[in-house]
């Protein structure tokens, strides 16, 4: 298992090439494959713990689509949904939120998804981009850190990792 540290770089492990994800802007159609991504481990994962139910997903989905801060994505494999992405831009810089579904995990997808958000990020004109994530949750540290982001600070229980995308201008 590959540990990123605060100071050394992580290796790249990830065959990215072979895994042709594509991230597409998320519809109010989406919201039902967008809540079967909540399982237990990514309640688990998730500072809220996740949509207590599918009504109060769909009104949370309603308010993201209509917030010009966010920018969701679901992503896709050969046509199959497979995870999403969330921006939540402040300013140059935003927090991402990224998810894998069931089943699909441990083969590279979050983080090339992940690496497919700094394409989409330098698009929006954002030139830093941070993840705050729980300090044992080694699959996204993992994840992020294959995709460039490195640690900067762990504090009660929290990673927050980031990556320039673009110079600040
Ligand atoms: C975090 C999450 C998005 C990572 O997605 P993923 O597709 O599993 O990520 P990756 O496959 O790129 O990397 C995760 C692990 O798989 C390994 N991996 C990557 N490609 C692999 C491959 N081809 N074969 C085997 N393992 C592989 C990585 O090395 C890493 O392993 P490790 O943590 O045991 O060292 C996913 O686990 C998830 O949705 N979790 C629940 C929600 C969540 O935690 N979101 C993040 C909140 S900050």
């Amino acid at each position: 298992m590959i540990r990123p540290s605060m100071d050394a770089p992580v290796p790249l492990t990830v065959p990215l090439e072979a895994l042709p994800i594509v991230l597409t802007p998320a519809m109010q159609g989406d919201a039902q494959l967008l809540y079967d991504l909540w399982d237990n481990e990514a309640r688990r994962q998730s500072f809220s713990g996740g949509p207590p139910n599918l009504d109060s997903h769909l009104a949370w989905l309603k308010a993201v689509l209509a917030n010009p801060q966010t920018h969701l994505f679901v992503a896709t494999e050969r046509n199959r949904p497979v995870g999403s992405a969330r921006l939540d831009v402040e300013g140059p810089a935003a927090t991402v939120s990224v998810m894998v579904a069931t089943g699909e995990r441990h083969r590279g997808l979050g983080t090339t998804i992940l690496c497919g958000l700094d394409t989409v990020a330098r698009n929006l004109g954002i030139a830093s981009l941070r993840a705050e994530i729980f300090e044992q949750n080694t699959d996204s540290r993992t994840a992020f850190g294959n995709a460039g982001y490195r640690i900067k600070e762990i504090k009660n229980g929290v990673v927050i990792m980031g990556k320039k995308v673009a110079d600040d201008s």
